[in-house]
C-alpha cells in the first residue's frame, strides 16, 4: 500500500487484526526485511512494516534527510491508519529513529524493541565513513554499497551457508535509489546522542542483540538496557546484526513475548 505523507509517497504493509505492532527496518535495507516476523505475529496482532522515506517502495527524494524527519514520517502515517498508540520495533537505523520519535511522541509508544541498535550518536570517524560510502554510492551505484554493507550485517557463517539470505539483502539495497543511500547516510551522521534520553524512557523496554554483531556490539546493548529503567536483554546466538533475518524463530518469539508481557496479543 502506498499513501502520501508529507509530500512523498510511503509504502507499507498492514496485516492482521488486533494491537498494532511497528516495524522500522535497517539501513539500507526496506520493510520486506521483516517478512517472517509479519507472517508469524501477523496471526496474533496488527503488524505494520514501513518503507521508510527512500527505501523500497517509497520515494526517495533528492533532498536532506533526518532522523527527525522519518520519526515524522512515521507518525504521519499512524495517524493515517488512526493508530494511537503501539509497540515499535526498530533495528539499528530504526532503532535510531524510534529515539527520534520517543523524544516527541512518547504518549504514543506502547512498548519498545531496540535490536541491534545504539544510543551513542557517530564519532568523527564514523561521520568520515558516512561521507565516504555516499560517495561511493554515487559514483558507483548501490551495489558497491550492497559490496561494503553485507559483511558488515551478515555473519561470515551466514554468509558462507545461507546463500538464500545473503541474496535477498543483496536485493534490498541495490533496489535503493542512491538519493535515499546518501540521505540516511547524512541523516545518521546528524543524529544526537541519545543517551540523555534513556533513562528517561519510561515503556516496557527489550534490547535485542545478535552475538556476534559487530556494526553495533553487545557492549551498545548492555548501556541501554543499563539506563533504561526495567529494560531486559536478549542476547541472539548465531546471528551478527541482522538478528532477525539470520535466526528469524528466535527473534520473533521474543518480539512475541515481550508484546504478551506488554498485555498486547490476542494469545494470552
Ligand atoms: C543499520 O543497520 O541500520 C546500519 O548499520 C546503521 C548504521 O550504519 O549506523
Amino acid at each position: 500500500m502506498q499513501v502520501t505523507i508529507n509530500g512523498i509517497a510511503l509504502a507499507y504493509s498492514d496485516t492482521g487484526r488486533g494491537f498494532p505492532i511497528v516495524f522500522l527496518h535497517a539501513f539500507p535495507l526496506n520493510r520486506t526485511m521483516w517478512a517472517q516476523q509479519e507472517a508469524a505475529l501477523s496471526r496474533h496482532c496488527r503488524v505494520v512494516t514501513i518503507d521508510l522515506r527512500g527505501h523500497g517502495e517509497s520515494d526517495a527524494p533528492l533532498w536532506h534527510y533526518s532522523l527527525d524527519q522519518a520519526a515524522e514520517d512515521v507518525r504521519a502515517l499512524l495517524d493515517h491508519m488512526s493508530i494511537q498508540q503501539a509497540i515499535f520495533v526498530g533495528l539499528s537505523m530504526g532503532g535510531y529513529i524510534l529515539f527520534a520519535f520517543y523524544r516527541r511522541y512518547a504518549g504514543r509508544v506502547k512498548g519498545l524493541v531496540l535490536a541491534d541498535t545504539r544510543a551513542q550518536a557517530d564519532t568523527p570517524e564514523g561521520k568520515e565513513g558516512r561521507f565516504q560510502m555516499a560517495q561511493t554510492a554515487y559514483k558507483n551505484g548501490s551495489s558497491a554499497v550492497a559490496d561494503i554493507m553485507i559483511p558488515k550485517l551478515l555473519s561470515p557463517a551466514t554468509i558462507r551457508t545461507k546463500p538464500e539470505i545473503v541474496q535477498r539483502v543483496r536485493m534490498m539495497i541495490e533496489g535503493n535509489q542512491v538519493s535515499g543511500i546518501a540521505g540516511d547516510l547524512m541523516a545518521m551522521a546528524e543524529r544526537p546522542d541519545s543517551i540523555p534520553l534513556l533513562k528517561q524512557i519510561s515503556c516496557p523496554t527489550q534490547i535485542i542483540v545478535g552475538e556476534s554483531d559487530q556494526a553495533t556490539p553487545l557492549s551498545d546493548a548492555k548501556l541501554m538496557a543499563d539506563q533504561i529503567p526495567g529494560a531486559h536483554l536478549a542476547v541472539i546466538p548465531g546471528a551478527a546484526h541482522l538478528a532477525n533475518l539470520e535466526q528469524p524463530e528466535l527473534f520473533t518469539q521474543i518480539v512475541r513475548s515481550f508484546a504478551e508481557n506488554v498485555g498486547e496479543t490476542g494469545s494470552r
